[in-house]
């Protein structure tokens, strides 16, 4: 391999100075007067391709400044520091973004097209496919090399005449990189036997004899690393960012392109977004929106139910009291008129069945008695509204009863309101009874279901009940409280 390495014909480092400089003022359209000399830049055998970070070049730049008068090496400074950040920029750049672009293919004119003048024509094809070239060298190839390389044809009846032919003359192997670089390098190529090789391919359109076919080309990703690793060094493979990049392959575009704002959009998102987050975000913004609808009936209802029962304690207190003036004002006619009886020294005109009960007062005694009179008046009258208050007080109290509507929320719109409602009402207790219930759309076409029921307010709290609707929690998202009603 070393002495492979001596054959090959390799760019010059001051070829490689005058590509970056023609480079340089390919990006930044500034043209510099004298190249500049930086050593550094080819110092890393490993890096073939890399540039001298911005440190190394300052480093270098301020060395030359103590040895050298001050050269203008650029028309002017803006230029020159654009150029420079342009260069870095592009250089940051990593190769591909997409790995798939990266593939690489070994191919390697043979010597009949070398003998035909075929090597420029060969590469052009490659070159106007896309392809970008990695690593080139004119060589004659060894007998070893060679016997390796074609080392899976050796007990082939052609080996020894394919080992004779290929070492005959100079070979022109390289490296190609690009998009399934080994499967197109193959198809390129055309069928082994050019007289089956289909116009529009090398093989096709170059030459008839399987014998001399002019070029090979790897048949599989893993020959083609074999291949590659065999036929270069690492040194000798150059790894470059092809200014053509992005107007061959659409998702390598830089700055600003398409590919790069969807990139930034993933990564602020937290990269592609599941189908099971979008769902739940859906979920939340709908459940969100169901709480503020909610929030508004609620209000509603609340203002409409403190008015409703303030009304009816109203109503019945004014009946309370309308009972007490009713019963007061026929006390005080029966007994204004057992006063004027008394008074007229007659008997009363008819004595009301309820005073059964007041025969014991000696309502006829002589006018000697009025002032005793006066007082078993006022005794009476304090004993019947006693009376009448413990009578009221012993009355059965009404049983208070709430009309209770519910909404329940199911998850989404595959929920089984029917299985929902099912579930509801299989909730039995002491007190409670089921009413009617509906289906209540609610948008993006889900639908909340709306039951109604009575509640004894001592013997069911309508907070437990609602809280028990949500056990159901395979159909029911969220239960409110839609409307309560005092019977
Ligand atoms: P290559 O390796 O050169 O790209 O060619 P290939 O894959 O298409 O074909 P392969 O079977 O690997 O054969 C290698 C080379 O051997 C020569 N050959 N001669 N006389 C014959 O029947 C015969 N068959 C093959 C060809 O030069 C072929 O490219
Ligand atoms: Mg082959």
């Amino acid at each position: 391999m070393a002495a492979l390495a001596q054959e090959s014909i390799w760019f010059n480092k001051s070829q490689c100075d005058d590509a970056e400089r023609m480079y340089f003022e390919k990006l930044s359209g500034a043209k510099r007067s004298a190249p500049v000399e930086d050593d550094s830049a080819h110092s890393a055998a490993d890096k073939p391709a890399s540039k001298p970070d911005k440190k190394e070049k300052k480093k270098a730049g301020s060395s030359k400044k103590e040895t050298k008068p001050v050269e203008k090496v650029w028309s002017n400074k803006a230029d020159c520091d654009d150029a420079e950040t342009k260069l870095q920029e592009r250089l940051a750049q990593p190769e591909y973004r997409n790995p798939a672009n990266g593939e690489c293919t070994f191919i390697m004119l043979k010597p009949d097209a070398v003998h035909r003048g075929l090597v420029g024509t060969i590469i052009s094809r490659f070159e106007s496919r896309g392809f970008k070239l990695l690593a080139a060298k004119f060589m004659r190839a060894s007998k070893p090399l060679l016997e390796t390389h074609y080392s899976d044809l050796a007990k082939k009846g052609f080996f020894p005449e394919l080992i004779r032919y290929m070492g005959s003359g100079p070979v022109v192997p390289m490296v190609w990189q690009g998009l399934n670089a080994v499967k197109q390098g193959r198809v390129m190529l055309g069928a082994t036997n050019p007289k089956d090789s289909a116009p529009g391919t090398i093989r096709g359109d170059f030459c008839v004899d399987v014998g001399r076919n002019i070029i090979h080309g790897s048949d599989s990703v893993e020959s083609a690393e074999k291949e590659i690793k065999l036929w270069f060094t690492q040194q000798e493979i150059s790894s470059w960012r092809s200014s053509q990049t992005e107007w061959v392959y659409e998702e390598e575009e830089l700055k600003g392109s398409l590919a790069e704002q969807l990139h930034k959009t993933r990564s602020q998102v937290g990269g592609p977004e599941s189908l099971s987050a979008q769902i739940a975000r859906a979920r939340q913004h709908i459940k969100n929106s169901l709480e503020c609808v909610d929030g508004l009936v609620a209000n509603v209802d609340e203002d409409e139910m403190a008015l409703a029962s303030k009304l009816s304690a109203l109503e019945l207190e004014n009946k309370q009291l309308k009972k007490v003036t009713d019963d007061l004002k026929s006390l005080i006619l029966r007994l204004e008129g057992r006063v004027t009886s008394l008074e007229g020294g007659k008997a009363p005109a008819a004595k009301p069945a309820a005073e059964d009960d007041d025969d014991d007062v000696d309502l006829f005694g002589s006018d000697d008695d009025n002032e005793e009179v006066d007082a078993e008046k006022a005794r009476i009258t304090a004993e019947r509204l006693k009376a009448y208050a413990e009578k009221k007080s012993k009355k059965p109290a009404l049983i208070a009863k709430t009309s209770v509507l519910f909404d329940v929320k199911p998850w989404d719109d595959e929920t089984d309101l029917d299985k929902m409602l099912e579930c509801c009402k299989s909730i039995q207790m002491d007190g409670l009874v089921w009413g009617a219930s509906k289906k209540v759309p609610i948008g993006y076409g889900i639908e909340k279901l709306q039951v109604m029921c009575i509640v004894e307010d001592e013997k069911v709290s309508i907070e437990e009940l609602g809280e028990k609707i949500e056990e159901f929690e395979d159909y029911v998202q969220s239960v409110d409280v839609a409307a309560m009603n005092k019977i």
